[in-house]
C-alpha cells in the first residue's frame, strides 16, 4: 500500500517538486487546483496521469484554501496520512495591494485545514509552509529561537499561521510543523519574484527581445537556496518521531545586486548597462537582511543544502535561456 499525501499549491514552485519526491517514493498525491479560466497546470504537466488509467498515483481535485466545508470534505475522501500545506498568496510586494484576500489564505488557510482535520479525527501528519519573512526587521542570524517582527500582510498573516500550527500541535498533540523557509528558487519560480525576474531578464536582453530591466531596491540581503533541497526538508521534517519546527538555509548572504552580477556575468553582459530604478518595485515597509542558522534542521534532520546562489543564478540563467 503507497501512502497518501495532500498537497495544497501543488502548481506552485515548492508543490510540483513536493509532488514530485513524493511520487519517486511510491506515494499516491493528491493535490489541489484552484479553478482558473485557463490552464495552470504548467508546472506539473510532466506528473499528469490520465484519471482514466487504472490507479493514478496523481490526483488533482478542485478547491480554494477560502473554502473551508471543501476542505473537509475532500480531507474525509482522501483520508491522507501526510497534508502539506504549501498554498498561499505568496507575493510579498502584492500583500500591500491585497492584505485582506492574503490574511484569508496565507493567514487563515491553515487553521482551516487544522480545524478539519481535528473535525473529522484524522490522524496525520502536517505541514506548514513557514516563512522567513516572519523575522522582518530581526537582525540576522535567524533560527527557531528568533523573535518575529513581519514587516509585510504576507509576513504577519505566516506568523498568524505558524503560531495556529504551534497551537494544534499544544494543544490537541497533533503531529503539526513548520517549516521556517528561507527564499529558495528554480527555473520553476514564479516570473515576478527578483532572482526570475533578473534571469528571465537576462535571457530576454540576449535574445535581443528587451533592452532594459526594471527593478527596485539592489540592496536587500537574501539568503537564496535551491527549491528541491528545501523540498526534500519538509518531507524529512513529517519523517521524524516528534514533531518539530525547523529553519531551512543555506547561511549565505546576498545582495539583489550580487545575484545580478551572478546573472549577467555568465553570459558576459554588464548588468549596470541594463538595470533601472522604478519606484513601484519598493514596498511600503522592507525586510533588508534575511541570513539563516539551520544548524537545528542538519543537527537532527541531517539536511545540508549544496546549491548556492552563484550556482543557482548560472542554472536559472541558462534554464531562461533555453526557454527564451
Ligand atoms: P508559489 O509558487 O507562489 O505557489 C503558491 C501555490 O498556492 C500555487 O499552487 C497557487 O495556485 C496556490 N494558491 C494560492 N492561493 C490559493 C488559494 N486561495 N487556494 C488554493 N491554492 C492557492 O509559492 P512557492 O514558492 O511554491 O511557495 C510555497 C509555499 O511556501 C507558500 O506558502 C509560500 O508562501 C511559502 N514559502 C515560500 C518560500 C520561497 O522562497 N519560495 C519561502 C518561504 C515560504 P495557482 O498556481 O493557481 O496560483
Ligand atoms: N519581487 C521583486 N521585484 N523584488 C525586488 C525587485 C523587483 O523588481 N527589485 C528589488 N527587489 C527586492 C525586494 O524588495 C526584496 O527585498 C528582494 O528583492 C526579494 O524579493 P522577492 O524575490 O519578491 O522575495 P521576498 O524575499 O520578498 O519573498 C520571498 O521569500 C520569502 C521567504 O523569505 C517569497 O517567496 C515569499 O513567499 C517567501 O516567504
Amino acid at each position: 500500500m503507497s501512502k497518501v499525501a495532500l498537497i495544497t499549491g501543488i502548481t506552485g514552485q515548492d508543490g510540483s517538486y513536493l509532488a514530485e519526491l513524493l511520487l519517486e517514493k511510491d506515494y499516491t498525491v493528491h493535490g489541489l487546483l484552484r479553478r482558473a479560466s485557463s490552464f495552470n497546470t504548467g508546472r506539473i504537466e510532466h506528473l499528469y496521469q490520465d484519471p482514466h488509467e487504472p490507479h493514478p498515483r496523481l490526483r488533482l481535485h478542485y478547491a480554494d484554501l477560502a473554502d473551508g466545508s471543501r476542505l473537509v470534505t475532500l480531507l474525509e475522501q482522501i483520508q491522507p496520512k501526510e497534508v502539506y500545506n504549501l498554498a498561499a498568496q505568496s507575493h510579498v510586494r502584492v500583500s500591500f495591494d491585497e492584505p485582506e484576500y492574503t490574511g484569508l489564505t496565507t493567514g487563515l488557510g491553515s487553521p482551516r485545514l487544522l480545524e478539519a482535520i481535528r473535525m473529522i479525527g484524522l490522524e496525520c501528519r502536517f505541514y506548514q509552509a513557514s516563512s522567513s519573512e516572519m523575522f522582518g526587521a530581526t537582525p540576522p542570524p535567524q533560527n527557531e529561537r528568533t523573535p518575529f517582527w513581519p514587516r509585510s500582510p504576507y509576513g504577519a498573516s505566516k506568523v498568524d499561521s505558524y503560531w495556529m500550527t504551534r497551537n494544534y500541535r499544544e494543544a490537541y498533540g497533533m503531529f503539526a510543523v513548520n517549516g521556517i523557509l528561507f527564499n529558495h528558487e528554480s527555473p520553476r519560480r514564479g516570473l515576478t519574484f527578483v532572482t526570475r525576474k533578473i534571469t528571465r531578464g537576462v535571457a530576454e536582453i540576449l535574445a535581443g527581445k528587451r533592452d532594459a530591466l526594471y527593478l527596485g531596491n539592489l540592496d536587500a540581503v537574501r539568503d537564496w537556496g535551491y527549491a528541491p533541497e528545501y523540498v526534500a526538508g519538509m518531507w524529512a521534517m513529517l519523517q521524524h518521531t516528534e514533531p518539530d519546527d525547523y529553519v531551512l538555509a543555506t547561511g549565505t548572504a546576498h545582495t539583489v545586486r550580487e545575484f545580478l552580477e551572478f546573472s549577467f556575468s555568465h553570459v558576459g553582459l554588464d548588468w549596470q548597462k541594463y538595470v533601472r530604478f522604478d519606484e513601484r518595485y519598493l514596498r511600503a515597509a522592507e525586510v533588508d537582511s534575511l541570513i539563516g542558522d539551520a544548524s537545528h534542521a542538519g543537527a537532527v534532520l541531517g539536511w545540508v543544502p549544496k546549491v548556492l546562489a552563484p550556482e543557482l543564478a548560472r542554472m536559472m540563467v541558462e534554464a531562461d535561456c533555453a526557454a527564451v
